[in-house]
């Protein structure tokens, strides 16, 4: 499963890009609105950070042909721009727009299996289920990945499946049993699932022990060597 951080703060970026596990990156009009930049600048900067990888920028216009011209725009401005189109009516009709273009699609803002099939089945490049807020709201967002994951292999959609609006790493796990490709989340989600106190407690007794070895300075310079010794 790959790891996407649902972000556009650069400084949460470079300390996921540090740690080597990211692998794109997905953002919305809120989650842009909340950096105060300019967005073609921040979108720029996005893409160059992130780069290879995919970045997620989401159109704003209400219908399909507006849509489809905000795609071909931003798109144009690199080729990790991944084009988010919301899952109704006009962003199914933008997406129809654009096929043959080889603009990449995220159909976003997915809160039922049949939306999802829609979306695959229009061929959008990747789909965009709302596990956490349809959970905020009292229904059951796991059983919706696992209904896109069973219809998606029964099919062989093209389409990748990003896991998103995750609010704590125990969503992460029960995602990652359901096979979806991607997991997208916020930069504290990833923070949590890998900082562990007892990890921390742990090493430090490691090290309060290694105080007792002996030559203790010299064990990491390098200096000593068994030719024939190891594969
Ligand atoms: O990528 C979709 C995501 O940004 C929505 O997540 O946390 O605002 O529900 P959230």
């Amino acid at each position: 499963m790959n790891i996407f951080l649902d972000t556009a703060n650069i400084e949460e970026i470079k300390k996921a890009k540090r740690w080597g596990v990211l692998r794109g990156l997905t953002t919305n009009p809120s989650i842009v609105a909340r950096e105060g930049k300019e967005f073609l600048d921040l979108a720029t900067e996005l893409c160059e950070l992130v780069s290879p990888f995919p970045v997620s920028l989401e159109v704003v216009d209400r219908t399909g042909e507006g849509m489809a011209e905000q795609a071909r725009a931003i798109s144009a401005l690199a080729r990790n721009v991944v084009v988010k189109l919301p899952t109704n009516p006009e962003g199914l009709a933008a997406l129809n727009l654009l096929k043959g273009e080889g603009v990449k699609t995220n159909l976003t803002l997915i809160f039922s299996t049949s939306q999802a099939i829609l979306a695959m089945s229009g061929g959008a490049t990747y789909i965009s289920p709302f596990i956490g807020r349809l959970e905020d709201r009292g229904y059951e967002g796991m059983g919706l990945v696992r209904d896109i994951m069973n219809i998606h292999s029964a099919y062989n959609f093209k389409t990748e499946v990003i896991a998103a609006s995750i609010r704590d790493p125990h969503q992460v796990i029960e995602i990652a049993k359901t096979g979806a490709h991607i997991v997208t989340l916020p930069f504290a989600v990833l923070e949590k699932m890998l900082l562990n106190t007892m990890t921390d407690a742990d090493l430090d007794k490691f090290l309060n022990d290694w105080e007792k070895v002996p030559g203790r300075e010299n064990a990491f310079k390098g200096t000593r060597r068994l030719e024939k010794v190891g594969a």
